[in-house]
């Protein structure tokens, strides 16, 4: 066991004009992650202290924080791998709520643009299968595990930059696993939707989004085939 400083962002835009920061020193127990921490400081020092957390299982996407400069999930991140000192901030591109708890209806309000869900070709009853040897459920079977914790939204430079003009690479990732799909009776309206100028060709391919994705996806590469998609469209091929 060993104490490690945990650096908290405090901030109540009710109250405060300025964030601060408060330190808290824990003793570190092993396997002990940041999310455990900070139930502690509120079991033990602290109990106005708020975050957001639910399943504590990295499945829920609800407790994306920014630890020692990079966003991750607090809930699979083991304070041993992150040295005696811990900065914890709230996610960037967001507004925040109360000292790590952030407002997601702006990237909620990115996903609605992308008219994220499947819309069937036909008005039928039956489901729509997608035979395993036909390699087109491989297509997206790279992109298909977004929790939607928003970490690629508050780490993207095009979001900071331009702000609820661009529509972000969660929705983007999202936009393409429909795109992709060939029973998806939108999926040339959305094509069209998500290339316009707030869409796939105003990503300036930072990577971040790719670097901090805890599900490993990689929503520049999607943003890509997304551009390769339109042009394809454009000039009469097989998209
Ligand atoms: S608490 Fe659900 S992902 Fe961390």
């Amino acid at each position: 066991m060993n104490t490690v400083d945990v650096k908290v962002m405090r901030f109540d835009p009710e109250k405060n004009e300025q964030p601060r920061y408060d330190t808290f020193q824990i003793e570190a127990k092993k396997n002990m992650t940041v999310l455990d921490s900070l139930f502690l400081i509120v079991e033990d020092q602290d109990q106005t202290l708020s975050f957001r957390c639910a399943c504590r299982l990295g499945m829920c996407g609800s407790c994306g924080m920014v630890i020692n400069g990079r966003g991750r999930l607090a809930c699979r991140t083991k304070i041993e791998h992150l040295g005696d000192s811990i900065l914890v901030q709230p996610m960037r591109n967001l507004e925040i709520i109360k000292d790590l708890s952030v407002d997601m209806e702006k990237f909620f309000r990115s996903w609605e643009k992308v008219k994220p869900y499947f819309v069937p070709k036909e008005d039928t009853d039956e489901f729509s299968i997608i035979p395993p040897s036909s390699g087109r459920r491989e297509l997206i079977d790279e992109n298909q595990d977004c929790i939607t914790c928003g970490l690629c939204f508050q780490s993207c430079e095009t979001v900071s930059f331009r702000g609820d003009e661009f529509i972000g690479p969660a929705a983007l990732n999202r936009a393409y696993n429909l795109i992709a799909d060939e029973r998806d009776g939108a999926r040339a309206e959305r094509l069209d939707m998500v290339t316009e100028s707030k869409g796939a060709f105003g990503c300036r391919s930072f990577g971040a989004c790719v670097e901090v994705c805890p599900k490993g996806i990689k929503p520049m590469v999607t943003i890509q085939k997304i551009k390769t998609k339109k042009l394809q469209k454009a000039i009469g091929l097989k998209w």
